[in-house]
């Protein structure tokens, strides 16, 4: 009775430690058992997400989810009876590797609605659900502009910059004021737009807007010339040195017409 007891509290730790070990391996192999990749795809261009199971599997059926904000939504099914992709998914993914073995679906005209994750889920006998977990970055190019003018001593700028994941914009540009606001455009991307309102003679150097996107930085600079042009006290010196050359070569054209008649 005794080794009875003790037999059932080792069969239970046994059980125990059973099903945390069931529980890891299955924790790793939805990791583990599919091969995908990620895609990085512009705004209105094709991509495939694929799934390819690590070994063969005795698979039912494939289907694919997609990741949202609600929830996990079913976008399209594949079994020996035949794929089927959901109503909502019908105008923007196709399978284009039909079978149980591995799958394989291509999103056409990508929209930023598309920019997310998915599951790719193998329904295999006897082992059940095994699933793989691709993502998709979707973005748009960059494009900036720069505008800007001066009154009053001040120089009003403002950067524009538009794009998709949402650019940002910081400014090097020595006690300037800052105003940004962002908007979403229709396709989805975003535009930020940040302006700077700056005296011109606290200016210590040529004002640059900074864009960042995509890990990559794009330098916006107002070009000095037009700066120099408008710094006062530059423009008052080349009036004056313009003055100076106009007032030499009125002199020595007049010295010239003043020898050649004494000369005749
Ligand atoms: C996407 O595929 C369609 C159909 O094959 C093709 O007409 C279109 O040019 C492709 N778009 C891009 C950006 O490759
Ligand atoms: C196969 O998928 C279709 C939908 O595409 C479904 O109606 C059918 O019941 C499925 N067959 C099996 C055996 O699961
Ligand atoms: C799937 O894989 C099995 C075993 O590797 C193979 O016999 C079968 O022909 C494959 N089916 C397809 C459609 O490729
Ligand atoms: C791609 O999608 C955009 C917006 O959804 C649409 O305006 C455009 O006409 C589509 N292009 C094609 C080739 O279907
Ligand atoms: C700066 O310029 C923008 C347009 O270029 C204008 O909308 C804005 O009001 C100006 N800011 C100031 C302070 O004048
Ligand atoms: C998306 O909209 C923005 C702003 O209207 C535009 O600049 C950009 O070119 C558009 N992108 C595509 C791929 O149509
Ligand atoms: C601009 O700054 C200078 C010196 O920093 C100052 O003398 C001038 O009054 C400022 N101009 C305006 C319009 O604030
Ligand atoms: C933009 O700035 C925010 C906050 O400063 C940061 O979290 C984000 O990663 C930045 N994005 C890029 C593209 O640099």
């Amino acid at each position: 009775m005794h080794a009875k007891v003790n037999d059932g509290k080792y069969s239970l730790w046994t059980f125990q430690r059973l099903s945390l070990c069931i529980i890891l391996v299955e924790l790793c192999r939805t990791h583990e058992d599919i091969s995908t990749q990620d895609k990085d795809v512009e705004l209105g261009g094709n991509v495939t997400l694929s799934c390819t199971p690590t070994k063969h599997y005795d698979t039912v059926q494939v289907t694919w989810q997609e990741k949202t904000d609600q929830g996990i939504e079913n976008m399209a099914v594949y079994n020996k009876t035949g794929g089927n992709v959901l109503p909502t998914y019908k105008h923007r993914i196709r399978f284009v590797a039909p079978g149980l073995n591995d799958t394989a679906i291509t999103f056409w005209n990508v929209s930023i609605q598309d920019n997310g994750c998915y599951y790719c889920i193998f329904n295999t006998y006897p082992l059940g659900p095994i699933s793989g977990n691709p993502c998709l970055s979707v973005y748009d190019h960059l494009q900036t502009f720069l505008h800007y003018q001066i009154f009053d001593g001040h120089l009003n700028a403002s950067c524009i910059a538009t794009g998709f994941p949402r650019p940002n914009i910081s400014w090097v540009a020595s006690g300037a004021e800052k105003n940004e606001k962002e908007v979403t455009n229709p396709n989805g991307t975003v535009s930020v737009i940040s302006s700077i309102l700056v005296n011109v003679s606290s200016l210590k150097q040529q004002p640059i807007c900074r864009v960042t996107h995509r890990r990559e930085e794009t330098d916006l600079k107002i070009p000095e010339a037009e700066r120099g042009y408008l710094d006062p006290v530059v423009l008052t010196v080349l009036v004056l040195i313009i003055v100076v050359i106009l007032v030499i070569i009125a002199v020595c054209c007049w010295r010239r017409h003043r020898k050649k008649r004494s000369g005749f």
